[in-house]
């Protein structure tokens, strides 16, 4: 979900919904604007920041207000459900990004003291809280309120009674507040406010804020104040444009991006001479990096899966035991935190709840977490011990791509650096940088090859069905592809071990189930090529990402060849033409590829 609050010398309505435009990525269900002139106006919609901007009454006067943009948790995406909430006399309007825990008893007491209430969220019950406060500020309304509240909060405050401000305040979920010429602004992401100012401060956990239009000042629930100040931030507001400018997907400007971000992601970080990574952020040396006994990755969805390519890349490059599981179970199940593991938390945005969650349990247990983040200064990477940062620029489109591509990468490098300080040979170590140095030039080769995957997309895109299959090192690259491709074409493509799929999932095989299947030029290819055959011989048609060298015989097969670079990189090179099948894919059957249906780019609640 996302959230903007103005208050200054404009019209708020039209600026608040240019603004939630750019944080549409963060959830689409829904939108709506409060605003205060003479009284307080509500305007909110089911459907697109488009939906809502076509519905805002020409009236709609005042030069304060808040917005939001919804993704749905509690109660389906209706009118009642979108935000702003307001309580029963229409005094005050709340937008709330989290999840309030006691939501179902907060509802039943404020229900037991006559207050009607309107929707099915969580988040009406701030509006009615904070009207029945008899506290004399806005602001000692909002700390009664929250008084009451468990759980998660990023939330805007506006007040008929005090219309000169915005109360916000925050707990887990992001706040920033930015700084402008006589006006100031809201946000629960920098993308809303760079077009407008880049003097931005972040609001801690527990602390609130009071913005006028003439400046904010911060403070605890308690109501004393804190330091929190504004600062620049160093930021290209092109680079958070929603679509390419000629039309095209946001995503399909990412996807081309890949050499440029890989790029950054190794700038400064290699050392060809000793054949190793420098990796200074993770502040480990070298006693301490040999002392790690195993590797744990944790991520969610995408990350998760390139999580699972890095625990082969430190246990190919390093011997050390690592594996990567999903952040979101392994907080679940009271994990075991050993003391000679490094644990590493992988995440695009630094947002995703459940991966913050699973650091916080870590360290709460005693573990060393380092985090490979894209988004500096986020959640996740403030709370690492330290970590790599991914720099692929701001991501917009759901669907990742350039972040996990760089995340790839970041893995390389700490496998490098891990294995250099055991039992990878300089020579060895050489060999890696300079396949490292060659991934962004290649990466340009695979996107060169766009025509025919875009083919080949057209004729998977008519199947309902699928599967992606890999071993070993092509096994987390399927896991990916499928998963892109199932989240924008909302084709069904399931991704399987090579060797697995004899023992079921071979019964579903036929003419109309296509496998798109890894084969990369390793030692494993004979195996690989082997179970092609099976599925051939079932009469199922088949891609195959591949490498030139790799002899497929008489099969019949549609084939992608991707350069070639050190087996332990490859995986890198083979997921890119996943990403332009999915894509193309969506395309052709006409999906909205940068806004799949029921998704979020950043999932910041549990
Ligand atoms: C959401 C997105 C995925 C992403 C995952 C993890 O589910 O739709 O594309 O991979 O979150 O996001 P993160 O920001 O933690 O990498």
């Amino acid at each position: 979900c996302g959230i903007v609050g103005y208050v200054g010398g404009q019209q708020a309505a039209p600026l608040l919904v240019e603004a939630l435009t750019r944080l549409e990525h963060r959830g689409y269900d829904s939108a709506g604007v409060a605003v205060v002139g003479s009284r307080l106006q509500v305007t909110k919609r089911a459907g697109r920041v488009r939906d809502l901007a076509a519905a805002l009454p020409k009236r709609m006067a005042g030069r304060i207000g808040i917005g939001h943009t919804r993704w749905a948790t509690h109660g389906p995406a209706n009118d009642a459900n979108a935000h702003p909430h307001t309580d029963a006399t229409g005094t005050v309007a709340v937008v709330h990004n989290g999840i309030v825990d006691n939501a179902a008893a907060l509802r039943q007491r404020l229900t037991d003291q006559g207050v009607a209430l309107a929707s099915d969220t969580d988040s009406e019950v701030f509006a009615h809280l904070i009207a029945l406060s008899d506290a004399d500020t806005l602001e000692g309304k909002v700390v009664d309120a929250l008084a009451s509240i468990e759980g998660t909060y990023g939330l805007a405050v506006l007040h008929a009674g005090f219309p000169d401000r915005i109360v916000v305040a925050r707990n887990g979920s992001p706040l920033l507040v930015g700084v402008g010429e006589k006006e100031m602004f809201v946000a629960s992401d920098l993308a809303a406010l760079v077009r407008h100012t880049t003097t931005v401060a972040h609001l801690e956990d527990g602390e609130l804020a009071t913005v006028t239009a003439s400046g904010f000042r911060t403070f605890r629930r308690d109501l004393t104040r804190t330091e929190t100040q504004a600062r620049q931030v160093d930021v290209d507001p092109s680079a958070y444009e929603h679509g390419a400018g000629d039309g095209r997907p946001r995503m399909y400007t990412e996807i081309l991006e890949q050499p440029e971000s890989v790029d950054r992601t190794l700038r400064g970080r290699l050392d060809e001479r000793f054949g190793t990574a420098h990796l200074g952020g993770l502040d480990l040396d070298a006693r301490e990096l040999r002392a790690i006994r195993r590797v744990k990755i944790l991520g969610c969805g995408s990350a998760y899966y390139v999580g699972q390519m890095g625990a082969l890349l430190v246990e190919e490059l390093a011997r050390i035991p690592a594996d990567a599981e999903a952040a979101s179970e392994f907080r679940y199940r009271n994990p075991i935190i050993e003391p000679d593991t490094l644990y590493v938390a992988v995440s695009q945005s630094g947002e995703t709840i459940d991966t913050l969650l699973a650091v916080e349990e870590i360290k709460r247990k005693g573990g060393r977490v380092i985090g490979l983040v894209n988004v500096v200064g986020s959640a996740v990477a403030r709370a690492c011990d330290g970590g790599i940062y991914l720099h692929a620029g701001p991501e917009i489109a759901v669907a990742s791509t350039k972040a996990l591509t760089t995340m790839y990468v970041g893995f390389a490098l700490l496998a490098l650096q891990l294995g250099r300080v055991r039992d990878l040979s300089v020579a060895d170590g050489k060999r890696l940088v300079a396949g490292l140095q060659k991934l962004p030039a290649q990466i340009g080769q695979v996107l060169a090859t766009e025509d025919r995957i875009a083919e080949l997309a057209a004729t998977l895109a008519r199947s309902e069905s699928m599967f992606f299959v890999g071993r070993v090192r092509g096994f987390p690259v399927a896991r990916e592809g499928a998963q892109k491709f199932k989240e924008i074409s909302y084709r069904h493509a399931e991704a399987y071990q090579m060797s697995e799929l004899k023992h079921g999932p071979l019964a579903l095989i036929s003419p109309d189930v296509p496998t798109v299947a890894i084969v990369p030029d390793d030692e494993l290819t004979d195996r690989n090529v082997a179970a092609l055959h099976e599925i051939a011989a079932r009469g199922g048609p088949l891609v195959v990402v591949t490498h030139a060298g790799v002899d497929l015989g008489a099969l019949e097969v549609e084939r992608i060849d991707v350069p070639k670079n050190e087996t332990e990189l490859d995986p890198l090179l083979l997921t890119v033409p996943l990403q332009l099948l999915a894509y193309h894919a969506a395309l052709v059957l006409g999906h909205d590829v940068d806004k799949p249906r029921n998704l979020a780019k950043s999932v910041t609640v549990e």
